[in-house]
């Protein structure tokens, strides 16, 4: 199969890339990336020489390109999108642009050359889910950030076409995910890197928010088990089952790094943050026979245990990228100073 794989140079998308090549040898895969502040070239070191492997620079919104990419292969996995909550509190028209017209675009090829495309969406489109329950994929959306409605619309589109033009799409909705390579905006690599330094953690409210997390190589092999077996029109939960508060998972990280939980801040919560997410994911696990491969302290200490060995990479975007600091500044300076 002829992947054209967007987003590859991000967090999840790369980790995608590498799964492929690894596990299908008559694979092919074309990266499309706008390396924005997220994409990262350093990602694609490991398969950057494979002849299997090809990269564009460019937007997914952009409908010329995109045409263009779209001839040569058999299926699109979209993982390009504007993906950090926070930003897009800040700034929700590029979430719109990206998570929606793109989306968009990239159906428009999709059709045009009879592809399937998979849309990778995002457990946040569900919005709050009460304690005591889980969502399954017949669960109401409902989105409660720029973010998630993005991400949302982008799916609709993915729905309206698979309905009105019988485009082959299929949808999977991923819960939080951690790993090796994540920008260190999210809350698992910024805190990883801020203790590194002894440097506050900056919790949000009292930090009692439910997540469920996964490790980025379970999200990358699901996503490629739908690719191949979903149903098409279908959404698939994705989630290793892993439900933590945030307070619990920051004291993790502090216990596998030695360093005392002094370093914890808590500071003003994020507007609308959503209190809980909970995903059923029997779908994957019964229909595709998906599981993941690690489970709860294997994926938080794979994920620490990487910046650790890794500081040039993620020392090369805090200290040296001034998108970085010019966020972090905006976001937590005066949280930090108690305003
Ligand atoms: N990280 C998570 O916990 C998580 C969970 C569920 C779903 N997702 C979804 O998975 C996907 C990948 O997330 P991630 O964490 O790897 O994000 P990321 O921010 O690390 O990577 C996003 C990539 O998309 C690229 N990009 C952004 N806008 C683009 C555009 N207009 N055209 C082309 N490329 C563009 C960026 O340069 C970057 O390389 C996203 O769609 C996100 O919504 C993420």
């Amino acid at each position: 199969m002829r992947i054209l794989v967007t987003g590859a140079a991000g967090f999840i998308g790369s980790a995608y890339v590498r799964h492929v090549l690894h596990e299908h040898a008559a694979d092919r895969v074309l990266g499309l990336d706008l390396l924005t502040y997220a994409g990262n070239m350093a990602n694609l070191a490991e398969v950057r020489d494979d002849p299997r492997f090809g990269f564009v620079q460019g937007d997914i919104a952009d409908a010329g390109l995109v045409g263009q990419v779209a001839t040569d292969v058999d299926a699109i996995v979209n993982f390009a999108a504007e993906t950090h909550v926070d930003r897009s509190l800040l700034d929700p028209e590029a979430f719109a642009k990206a998570n929606v017209i793109g989306v968009m675009t990239l159906l428009e090829a999709a059709r045009t050359n009879g592809l399937r495309m998979l849309q990778v969406s995002t457990d946040e489109v569900y919005g709050h889910v009460p304690s005591g329950d889980a969502a399954n994929e017949h669960y109401p959306l409902r989105p409660r950030s720029p973010y998630s409605a993005a991400k949302a619309g982008g799916e609709l589109m993915c729905q309206a076409h698979g309905t009105s033009y019988e485009t082959d799409v299929v949808i999977t909705r991923g819960a939080n995910t951690i790993g090796p390579r994540q920008y260190p905006e999210k809350l698992v690599p910024l805190f990883v890197t801020n203790a590194l330094q002894d440097l506050s953690l900056p919790v949000y409210g009292d930090g009692r928010q439910v997540r469920n997390w996964m490790h980025v190589e379970d999200h990358a092999a699901a996503v490629d088990l739908v690719l191949r077996h979903g149903a098409s029109g279908e959404a698939y939960n994705v989630g290793a089952d892993n439900e933590r508060e945030n307070l619990d998972v920051v004291h993790a990280i502090l216990e596998r790094l030695d360093k005392p939980r002094s370093l914890i801040r808590h500071v003003a919560d994020r507007p609308g943050h959503d209190r809980r997410y909970g995903l059923d994911t029997t779908r994957l696990r019964e229909e595709l026979g998906w599981a993941p491969h690690r489970d709860w302290l294997q994926t938080l200490n794979d994920t620490v245990d990487w910046y650790v060995a890794n500081p040039d990479w993620w020392q090369s975007i805090r200290e040296h990228d001034p998108r970085f600091q010019d966020y972090y500044e905006r976001q937590y300076g005066q949280r930090l100073a108690g305003v």
